[in-house]
């Protein structure tokens, strides 16, 4: 694998990432002490995300996935977002965490977060490997954000363009 490729800028190295879902998991491990800990992976962006952090969690938790489907211009989310699969898990009494790839406007998160706080789950909190903060036209915290970042769209470790570059170890910016 190389570091650079032609059109598209290192943000994020492979080094660097692993490093912080390390921390986001020992963080996550000392606030979910004796709670019911379900994350809910936001597919496809947040499948390596997910698979990496519920490893650096030393819990015994649930891990599933949800899909969601938004309107809108392939790089701009619109308002409007459903629940294309719902979890597949009982949520009654559970402690969830959702677990997004990148916060953007807020449009996605905002309406997962309050889909999630009207069901019998006891607790709803967002984690992020990035956040966009500057971008947000929706108001949404993340509990436990990754790598606070502004810079252009980006791709790899999860992250598409066109459901390409998700198997890049690292994560960069398009140009
Ligand atoms: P939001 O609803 O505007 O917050 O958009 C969030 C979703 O947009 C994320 O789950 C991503 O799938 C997608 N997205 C936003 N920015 C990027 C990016 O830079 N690269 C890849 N996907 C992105
Ligand atoms: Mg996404």
């Amino acid at each position: 694998m190389t570091t650079s490729h032609p059109g598209q800028e290192l943000i994020l190295s492979s080094d660097q990432i692993q490093g912080r879902v390390q921390e986001i998991g020992r963080q996550i491990t000392r606030d979910y002490q004796n709670k019911k800990l379900v994350l809910l992976g936001v597919l496809n962006g947040a499948f390596i995300f997910a698979a990496d952090l519920c490893r650096a969690i030393v819990l015994d938790l649930e891990v599933d996935f949800i899909r969601v489907a938004s309107y809108g211009a392939s790089t701009v989310s619109s308002g409007a977002i459903r629940l294309l699969q719902e979890p597949g898990i009982d949520l009654a009494g559970k402690d969830v965490l959702l677990v997004e790839d990148i916060v953007d406007t807020g449009t996605t998160m905002a309406w997962l977060r309050d889909h999630f706080r009207q069901s019998p789950a006891r607790s709803v909190r967002v984690c992020s490997l990035i956040d966009k903060k500057e971008r947000r036209t929706v108001p949404v915290t993340v509990d436990y954000p990754g790598f606070d970042l502004d810079r252009g769209f980006l791709v790899g470790y999860g992250l598409d363009c066109a459901e390409q570059y998700r198997n890049l170890p690292a994560i960069y910016s398009l140009k």
